[in-house]
């Protein structure tokens, strides 16, 4: 029999999607050479130190613009619900693998990452912006500016923590990558992961 596949992401979406994940590795790898010394030699991977430094704040822009794409596009699917509420206080019976509540196209636990990515990149823009050497950085004085890359530095430990978190359960819940790669979930995975919207999808009961 034909296995039956509903649509979860348009190429479009995904596309918008992977340009932020390809972004993020490279701002991770050159972010880390920058702040810990035993990394440094991640700047290898760029060339050079300063081809690294040059690189990194115009990635940032890119991500970030990227990333903004992608909140007008899910930001009316994030908010949180009593459904997911539900979700959030049985989360270990989750994690063994038995869902709860009548789940919509997200749950709550990737709502609440979502709004955490979206605090961290405003946050990295902002911050990242006043410690730009070339640009901006002469505008402020220099404790703001080492202030702002404290709270450059902060915000990018939590998006690395975040991300370890989605990239694990995008593995982790059999089937979801797909709905990234392929742009197509199979039945059984949205009438188990999200009830919701599989109703709502496909107008069955
Ligand atoms: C680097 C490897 C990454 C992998 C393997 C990955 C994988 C995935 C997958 C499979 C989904 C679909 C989940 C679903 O439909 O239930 C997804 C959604 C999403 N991803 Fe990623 N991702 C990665 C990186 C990132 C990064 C770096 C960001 C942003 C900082 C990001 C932001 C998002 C957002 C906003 C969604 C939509 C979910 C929502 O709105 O709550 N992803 N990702």
């Amino acid at each position: 029999m034909k296995e039956q596949l509903i649509q979860r992401y348009s190429a479009p979406e995904r596309i918008n999607h992977w340009v932020v994940a390809v972004c993020f590795v490279v701002l991770a790898i050159s972010g880390l050479a920058f702040f810990y010394p035993a990394f440094f030699w991640l700047t290898g991977v760029f060339g050079t130190p300063q081809l690294a430094r040059i690189i990194h704040p115009f990635v940032g822009v890119i991500m970030f613009l990227a990333f903004l794409r992608q909140f007008f596009r899910y930001w009316h699917h994030n908010l949180l619900d009593k459904e997911d509420v539900k979700w959030m206080m049985s989360v270990t019976t989750v994690l063994k693998g038995r869902e709860v509540g009548d789940i919509g196209k997200y749950n709550g636990g990737q709502k609440g990452m979502f709004w955490v990515m979206c605090l961290c990149m405003l946050t990295m823009l902002v911050t990242g912006l006043i410690g730009w050497r070339a640009y901006f950085a002469g505008y402020f004085p220099i404790e703001v500016v080492r202030l702002a890359l404290l709270f450059h530095a902060w915000s990018a430990t939590a998006l690395i923590a975040c991300i370890i978190i989605h990239v694990y359960a995008a593995f982790w819940v059999k089937g979801t990558i797909r709905a990234m790669v392929e742009g197509v979930v199979s039945h059984g995975w949205a009438r188990k992961h999200h009830p919701r919207w599989y109703r709502e999808m496909t107008g069955k009961k």
